[in-house]
Order: structure tokens, then C-alpha cells, then sequence
């Protein structure tokens, strides 16, 4: 039965209708405004067709309904009672049957009865805003049907001038879930459906500054500036008064638009984010409009703001909190764009749709380039070959355009937003074009972006999604003369990416890259609970979703609760605008947009074996942006055993708005020297005794695992091939470099399985153990045994020579893996299981976060300490973590337990690293959440000859050949004492 007439506006192909008033811009005025948010009676049905056609009408009694509050989504709401959340990426959750949607479309009625002043009817005009719906709501006022809103992350006005009753009113706001406009909202994300942003009502004055444009031009070679005005209003609304005292300008416009030049002025910029205020009115109605001069250019292959190329280190960011979903919270986002600001981010890009307003005004007062993106999605058609794509259909032309124009006439006040985006993943076609060129012609000010055609026609920046570093070098030629972004790249799903430092280091080599916006900010984790009552953080599938994209939604620099993961460290200290070159001096660069170095103090430290013996400030001369300026490095003494380094931090003389004085925002490093240490040799001997061995105050089996140290149970001590994989391990979305280097297949690889399904199809999950000799002798205890799983005729041998000398138990360890090998190792590890309980970890090595082959830059060395907890990250799915490089001592204490202490030497394959967890990679693996994992039976010490890196190709490359643990000989050298 097809839907009754009524509802058939759901599947409508149209922008919003009704009542509305033109798009404009969100302004600072000081008309009166009546917030609805609150408290609304909802009732929810199954489909928008069973909806009560008596809801809308005034008398109507809803004294029986629920109660929500509005913003909020319902299915965050009502514990499940009102639906639950879907997640899918890619597809669409209902079938491809456009414009149709199933009809179980779960359809909300919100009603609320507001009181109006009886001035408020009297003279002027009342306009009702809605700020977001999602995806499609029919509104009545007291009765009267006044719209059908549509664009679910773009505002709408309609104009009640008329309507509004002096007294108690009803306004009824029925949102259905799907509707015609889901196929063009199709990204990744949770469905979210309902009035998840505010609802206002706003009293317009007669003759009131409807709309403003405030453009601040500003002359790079002059510094000048140059304000142009335009106002949209009856007119009646003339004279217009400008005023800016800092300016000292107070100009009368008599017409709707006009320029004027206001003398040199200081440039906004993401670096340096002046803004001018000014005040704009009439004789009804005062808008404050904070104005940011700038120029905003492409220029042949630059992108430039102010005459300077702009270097992107941006963020892809979503209005998303694990409680509330996209609605907005003004302190939790302040709070995160500090915490960006801190991790040396400068740009935003505010996937996949208009931001909430307040997101702009927060980029405009601490700084950030905005690249503002529509809200258009189709990419689910990309699986029937973009055939019927909304995007190339006639049909859907003025939702295109409408979405456009309501993007840019709502923020194109915004200093902050230095490009506008079509939208994302829509595949090509002429209504992009449309939306492209309407938008030209109206902000000729501002560059367009779009990343879904490849064929670059109309857009100003070439911008491509995860391209390897091959592809971005072909692209300078075969989009030669054009900036080129990466408007989506690092993908920093579970523990990653790797690869970082190798983009920025491609970029440095041609002005033409612009530098890229990481995927993405925060994982979208949504707070829920286990029947039993343990919280913890949703992704697809834990919501009963039939059909859903798994753990695809978590793939943040910071976890669904808003800590940051070892990422987010890495991509500070990779893209930090102020480089530190410690070689035979200090060189300092200033990679910054605007604003020299003079905020900054270079202090040094020299440390000897992590331990500081002198520290210092250099004096460095303010360094203008792109300059470098050297200095030389302090006369130390060097003769004292140990290592050397000389630690070099560049950090803020005073506070900031988004840190405190004393944030470090550039380290650099380098070892001076090392001054050899002499260690005891010789050994007892291995004797045996009982059902095993003895040789010191350690004790091990018969088969020559470790039992025992100094009394202390520790298990182990064999040699392990596997790691829990990474999310970039199991997945893979791009070709692999296993097979194919990326040096001869253009950076892409081959398709081909991830490497964590080639690693267990190896066995290297289930490698079983043969002891092929064990030698007891006065030198120690020898044991060489084949590791080698089910149905292979490749292996591994392990020589482990165990001596004690001098109170401690030595290993020297040497892999050596057979001919024949065709997959990459995970790890090569000696595994050793300590009694639970530990508590803290203090080391001399690499820290403070985890760091891997390809994941290097953030770490120094230096001695740190943490609790073990603090040592591994919750992932969302639980996955290796944890690893540290170059491990000199390890020292676990706490819960009783007697001192464990782990030392290595450095040998020709380096220093080992190591990781202590309260799970094995094997509890890891099995678990798909952490509250999966059991409570910890003992403490993990993984000590790793060599890891496999990271890369990131859950989305995007795999791990460069560089950092590939290829099977190949290895050996190392540690030692262990119970203190
Ligand atoms: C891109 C897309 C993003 C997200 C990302 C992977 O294709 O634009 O929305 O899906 O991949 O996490």
C-alpha cells in the first residue's frame, strides 16, 4: 500500500518549502530571540503514515505523550524504548529505491506550547528558526501548516509574522527519519534521527538588518584594508551606521552595499587571529560582526591567505559527543579546539556538512582555516557504479543549490573559512557543477573544493583522499600549476597511523602540496552499557543493527571519551610549525603562517643517561615566518659514563588563550656521546635439578622456559611472532606493499588480503614449539628450538643463551627464520608473564607514548614512568599497543611484588623495545571491545627484537617498506633482576 497522500512529502525530491525566509547569515543581533530548546512532548511512531493527523492541530491532547527535551536525537534517548542508533558507513541502511524510503521510518511528533509577549504580535515580524533536524520535518503553528524543512545539518527559517498568537502557543514539529533527502546525507556516520539542534523564535523588527555581508579585504604588499558591506533589508532600514573604534570608522550607508578603505590593519590568520569588531546599525536593531582582514587567493599552484601559501595541518572534525550525538555543546568544543590548538593543528575541515554555528565563531577567535562543507553525501551509489547518482540527476538541481546557498549564506561572515566544499563522496555530475559555479559567482572570495571528481574541472583545489605518497608526486605533474591537498589522509583508526613524518617530509618537496587534513578528530563511540551495567562505548552492531559498519566509526587522534591517543602526540610533533635541527648547533625554522618566534623560549637540557646534569636557555633572535636563524650549542662536558643527549624544546614565554606559558610546542634531540659502561662477564653454571634447570636464583623446565627469577614467578621467556592486529593490520582498503612495493604499482599497491589475514593463514597465531637442543653447561643454559605452525614447512629457530653474572639473569636471543618465508612477522618478542599486580612502570628509553618503526617522531629518549594502566591504550577494539623503541632499563614495582627489573645492551640490531600490559596480544586479539577482556590473571612484558610498523591502511596506504618486518635474522641481548 502505497504511503497515504499526506505523507508522500517524505519522498518529495525538493528543497525545504513553505513559509521560508531567504537564506542569510547567523548574526549577533540584539533583536529579541525566545529559545524553544527545552523540554517538548514527543511521541514517536513507526511510520511517518501511522503519524496522528490530529497532533497538529491546537487542541489536541498530548498530556498522555512523553516528554524529550529538544536538541536531542530520540534514539539517544528513552534507554532503546524510541529506537536505537545506526551505523553505516558506505552503504545505505535501507534499500537503493530512490527517492522511497521503507516504511517502518520511524516519525517523531515534538510539540510545545510557548507564550509570546503580546508586543511581540503587535509590530514587527516573528521568524521561527531551526537550526537542525534530521532528516525531514513538517511544522504547524497553531495548527497551520507553515513548512516542510529539509538539509538536516542546515538551517531554516521560516517567517510566522501572523501566526503568533499573543499568549500560549502550539507548534508542532513531526521528524521522520528517512526520507527522500537520506540518499543525499549518506555519510559516514551514525543516523541520527531528530531536532538535535535549537529551535528559536526570533522577533524581527520592521525595517531590521535582515542579512549583512561583511567582506575585509586586506592588500598583502600594503597591509591595507578595505571593508565591504552589503545588507539586505526593506528600505526602511536606511541609514546603516558602521562603527569600529579600533578603526575609527563610522560610515552611514544609504544603499544596500558599499566599500571603504579603513588604513593598514592587521591580517587574520590561524596563527595570529585579530579580529576587528564592529558594530552595524539602524535605528531598530544592533548586529555586532567580529571582521578578520584577509585575502584569500589560488594563485597558478598556491593557495594563499594574506600573499602567504597556506600549509594545512588540519583536522577532519564532526559535531560528535559519545552522549549526545551532534548536538552542540559550546564548552566541550571550546575544550576541544583548545586541545587541537595544543597539538599544533591549524585547519578544520568540518565533515561532511555545515558545522554548528558556533563552531565558526570558535575557529574565528582561536584561529583555525575552516574549509566549510556541505552537507552532501551520496556515496552509497558508488556500489551500483554511481548509476542514478543524485548528483548528475536533473531532479535533484535545487536541492543541490539550495543546500549551497544556505551553506554560504549562513557563514560567509566567517574570517576562519578560507574554502567552501561541495559536500563529500557524491561521485560527479552537473548539480555539483551548478553548486560550484552559483557559488564562484557569489563568493568569487573564497576557493571550492570538492575531492569526489577526479576530474578537478570545477573545483580551485586538487584534493584527494589517502593518495600514498607516489600518487601525490604524480599528481604535481598531472595537475601541474594547481595546489594539491589531501583533504582526508592518516587515517587514525585504533592504533595509528604510521607514516606520518613521510607525508610532511613528500610535502616540504613542492610548494604545490598544501599539506592535508587528518581522518579524523574523535571516535564516534556512543556511551552504552552491557546487559549487565558496564559501560562502555558503542560503535556499529552494538545497537542491534542488522546492517552496520563495525568499528569503522572509531577512528580518531582522540577515544570516543576525548583522550588523546598516542596520535594526536605524533601529529604535533611531526607538523609542529617550528622545526629543531640539533645538529653541530641549533637550527630553528619558523614554518608559521603569521607571528614570529618572539612568543617562544628555546631551553635545553643536557641529560646523562636520562638523567639531567644542565640546562639552559639559547638565545635565539625572533624568527619571522619562513625564516630560520642558527645559534650554537652550550660547551658540555662529556666525559662522564652513560649517554649524552641535549633535549631542546621550544615553548611559550607567556600564556595564550589555548595553553599555558611553558607549552612545549617543538622538541628536538641528540645524542652527544656515549661514554661505555664496562659489565661484568663470566657466568655460573646451569645445573640441573629436579624436573628442570637452575642456574643462578633462576629456575626454569625441562624444555629450558623460564620458571622462575630470584624467587619470583616468571613464566616464559620464549620467542613470539604475533601481535594482536592493529585495525590498519586486519583491514585493507588499499592494495598491500607485501605484495606489490609501492615504488612500481604507483603507491597503490596490490589488492590482496590485509596483512593480518596473510599472518594467520602463516600460522603465525598458532606457532607451535620444538626444542631442538638444550645445552646445560658452566657457561649457562643454551636452548635452540623451531617454532613453525600447523601444515608449514617455513620456521623460525631461536638460539637463547641463558647465563647469571653477577645477580642477574642474562638472555641473548637470535632468530633465525628458514628460506621460504612469504608473509611479513608481526613482532619478533620474548614474551614474559609476570605475577599480576604490578603497578608502576619507570624506564630509561623511548617515551612518553607508544612509538612504532613508523611512528617515531613525538618520541625522545629520556626516562619516564606510568602506570602500567597508562602504558597500553583502550583502543575501542582491543589491538596491539603499548610498544616502546630502544629500551635501556625497565623497572616494574608495586602490588607487593619484589622489584623487576629489565635491562638490554645495544647490539648490531639495536636496542630491543619493549611493552607491559595486563593482557597478552592473544586476549587482545580475541576481544572485539575492551570491557570483553577478562580481569588480569598476570602482567604481559613483550620485549621486541623488531615490530612490524603501523601504516594506516584501515584507510589509506600500508606500511611503507621501510618499516616492514620482513622475516630476516635477528638477535638482541637483555637482562633481568629481581631487586
Ligand atoms: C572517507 C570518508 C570519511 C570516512 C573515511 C574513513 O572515505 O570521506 O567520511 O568514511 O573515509 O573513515
Amino acid at each position: 500500500m502505497p504511503l497515504h497522500p499526506d505523507a508522500r512529502y517524505v519522498t518529495d525530491v525538493a528543497p525545504s518549502s513553505g513559509r521560508l525566509v531567504a537564506p542569510r547569515a547567523d548574526l549577533a543581533a540584539d533583536s529579541a530571540a525566545l529559545s524553544l530548546d527545552g523540554d517538548w512532548r514527543f511521541r514517536l511512531y513507526p511510520g511517518v503514515d501511522e503519524a496522528d493527523a490530529a497532533a497538529s492541530e491546537v487542541g489536541f491532547d498530548d498530556s498522555d505523550w512523553d516528554v524529550i527535551d529538544v536538541p536531542s536525537h530520540w534514539v539517544l534517548r528513552g534507554d532503546g524504548a524510541w529506537g536505537r542508533p545506526i551505523y553505516t558507513n558506505v552503504n545505505y541502511p535501507f534499500p537503493l529505491d530512490p527517492p522511497f524510503v521503507p516504511d517502518a521510518n520511524p516519525t517523531g511528533d515534538h510539540r510545545r506550547r510557548f507564550s509570546v509577549p503580546a508586543e511581540w504580535v503587535e509590530s514587527g515580524r516573528l521568524w521561527l528558526r531551526f537550526d537542525g533536524l534530521e532528516s525531514i520535518g513538517r511544522v504547524w503553528l497553531n495548527g497551520v501548516e507553515i513548512g516542510v524543512l529539509r538539509g538536516s545539518r542546515l538551517r531554516n527559517e521560516l517567517d510566522v509574522t501572523g501566526l503568533v498568537r499573543a499568549g500560549e502557543n502550539v507548534l508542532v514539529v513531526r521528524v521522520s527519519q528517512w526520507s527522500a533527502m537520506s540518499y543525499v546525507e549518506d555519510q559516514d556516520q551514525w543516523w541520527l534521527p531528530g531536532l538535535f539542534r535549537s529551535v528559536t523564535l526570533l522577533r524581527r523588527p520592521d525595517a531590521g538588518l535582515d542579512d549583512l555581508w561583511v567582506q575585509a579585504d586586506r592588500d598583502p604588499e600594503t597591509g591595507v584594508g578595505v571593508l565591504t558591506i552589503e545588507v539586505t533589508a526593506d528600505d526602511a532600514a536606511f541609514p546603516v551606521r558602521v562603527r569600529c573604534d579600533e578603526l575609527e570608522l563610522d560610515l552611514t550607508l544609504n544603499h544596500a552595499r558599499a566599500s571603504v578603505e579603513v588604513g593598514v590593519v592587521e591580517p587574520w590568520g590561524a596563527d595570529v587571529p585579530r579580529l576587528y569588531r564592529l558594530d552595524i546599525s539602524n535605528a531598530v536593531e544592533s548586529v555586532a560582526v567580529n571582521a578578520g582582514f584577509r585575502r584569500v587567493e589560488v594563485v597558478g599552484d598556491a593557495w594563499l591567505v594574506n600573499g602567504r601559501r597556506l600549509r594545512i595541518r588540519g583536522v577532519n572534525r564532526h559535531d560528535f559527543d559519545p552522549v549526545e550525538g551532534r548536538v552542540f555543546d559550546e564548552a566541550l568544543v571550546r575544550e576541544a579546539m583548545l586541545l587541537m590548538k595544543r597539538s599544533n593543528l591549524n585547519a578544520i575541515r568540518t565533515s561532511h556538512y555545515p558545522p554548528h554555528p558556533g563552531l565558526l565563531d570558535l575557529a574565528d577567535e582561536l584561529g583555525f582555516w575552516v574549509m566549510d562543507e556541505c552537507d552532501i553525501e551520496t556515496h552509497g551509489y558508488v556500489h551500483v557504479d554511481w548509476a542514478g547518482n543524485p548528483s548528475d540527476d536533473p531532479q535533484w538541481r535545487e536541492v543541490y543549490l539550495d543546500r549551497a546557498r544556505r551553506m554560504v549564506e549562513r557563514d560567509k561572515n566567517h574570517p576562519c573559512v578560507v574554502a567552501w566544499s561541495l559536500g563529500n563522496e557524491s561521485g560527479a555530475g552537473e548539480n555539483l557543477a551548478a553548486m560550484a559555479a552559483w557559488m564562484r559567482e557569489r563568493d568569487p572570495g573564497r576557493p571550492i573544493h570538492y575531492e569526489g571528481d577526479h576530474s578537478d574541472e570545477h573545483v580551485d583545489l586538487v584534493s584527494r583522499m589517502y593518495a600514498p605518497l607516489e600518487e601525490l608526486v604524480r599528481l604535481t605533474e598531472a595537475r601541474a600549476g594547481r595546489p594539491i591537498i589531501e583533504c582526508e589522509y592518516v587515517h587514525a583508526m585504533g592504533n595509528g597511523a604510521g607514516g606520518i613524518a613521510a607525508y610532511e617530509a613528500l610535502f616540504d618537496t613542492n610548494p604545490a602540496f598544501h599539506g592535508g587534513f587528518v581522518w579524523e578528530w574523535r571516535d564516534h563511540g556512543l556511551l552504552t552499557r552491557t546487559p549487565d551495567g558496564t559501560p562502555f562505548y558503542g560503535y556499529g552492531g552494538d545497537f542491534g543493527e542488522v546492517f552496520h559498519d563495525g568499528s569503522f566509526v572509531c577512528d580518531g587522534m582522540v577515544l570516543a571519551d576525548g583522550t588523546p591517543t598516542p596520535m594526536l602526540a605524533e601529529y604535533a610533533a611531526v607538523v609542529t610549525p617550528i622545526k629543531l635541527e640539533v645538529s653541530d648547533q641549533l637550527t630553528v625554522t619558523n614554518l608559521r603562517h603569521d607571528g614570529s618566534t618572539a612568543d617562544l623560549v628555546f631551553v635545553w637540557v643536557h641529560e646523562v643517561d636520562g638523567v639531567a646534569v644542565a640546562r639552559g636557555v639559547f638565545e635565539v633572535p625572533a624568527i619571522e615566518p619562513g625564516a630560520s636563524a642558527s645559534v650554537a650549542l652550550p660547551d658540555l662536558a662529556l666525559d662522564a659514563e652513560g649517554e649524552h643527549w641535549l633535549t631542546v624544546t621550544a615553548a611559550l614565554r607567556e600564556a595564550t588563550p589555548w595553553a599555558s606559558a611553558g607549552h612545549v610546542v617543538s622538541t628536538g634531540q641528540r645524542k652527544l656521546a656515549e661514554v661505555a659502561r664496562r659489565r661484568p662477564t663470566g657466568s655460573s653454571a646451569a645445573v640441573a635439578e629436579g624436573d628442570g634447570y637452575t642456574l643462578g636464583d633462576a629456575r626454569f623446565d625441562r624444555r629450558g622456559a623460564l620458571v622462575s627469577v630470584g624467587g619470583l614467578d616468571v613464566t616464559g621467556g620464549g620467542v613470539t611472532l604475533w601481535r594482536a592486529p592493529t585495525e590498519n593490520d586486519s583491514l585493507a582498503t588499499m592494495g598491500s606493499y607485501e605484495l606489490g612495493d609501492p615504488a612500481t604499482t604507483g603507491g597503490f599497491g596490490v589488492p590482496g588480503p590485509s596483512s593480518a589475514e596473510r599472518w594467520r593463514a602463516a600460522g603465525l597465531d598458532r606457532l607451535t614449539t620444538r626444542v631442538l637442543s638444550l645445552d646445560a653447561s658452566a657457561s649457562g643454559l643454551v636452548v635452540v628450538s623451531r617454532l613453525a605452525a600447523a601444515q608449514a614447512s617455513v620456521y623460525a629457530d631461536v638460539t637463547q643463551r641463558w647465563s647469571w653474572v653477577d645477580g642477574e639473569l642474562r638472555l641473548e636471543v637470535a632468530v633465525e627464520p628458514s628460506d621460504g618465508w612469504t608473509v611479513t612477522w608481526p613482532r619478533v618478542g620474548v614474551h614474559l608473564v609476570l605475577p599480576a599486580g604490578y603497578e608502576e612502570a619507570s624506564w630509561f628509553g623511548t617515551g612518553p607514548g607508544e612509538n612504532y618503526a613508523d611512528s617515531r617522531v613525538a618520541a625522545r629518549v629520556g626516562r619516564f614512568s606510568a602506570p602500567i594502566d597508562e602504558l597500553t591504550v583502550p583502543y575501542a577494539v582491543p589491538q596491539e599497543t603499548g610498544h616502546r623503541a630502544e629500551l635501556r632499563e625497565l623497572v616494574l614495582t608495586g602490588g607487593g611484588l619484589p622489584e623487576f627489573v629489565v635491562t638490554t645492551d645495544d647490539g648490531a640490531d639495536g636496542r630491543p623495545g619493549f611493552a607491559v600490559a595486563r593482557h597478552s596480544a592473544e586476549q587482545w586479539a580475541a576481544a572485539s571491545h575492551q570491557h570483553e577482556l577478562s580481569a588480569p590473571t598476570a602482567t604481559h612484558l613483550y620485549v621486541d627484537l623488531a615490530q612490524h610498523g603501523l601504516g594506516s591502511r584501515s584507510c589509506g596506504p600500508d606500511v611503507r617498506p621501510e618499516a616492514a618486518l620482513w622475516p630476516r635474522a635477528l638477535a638482541g641481548s637483555l637482562a633481568f633482576r629481581v631487586v
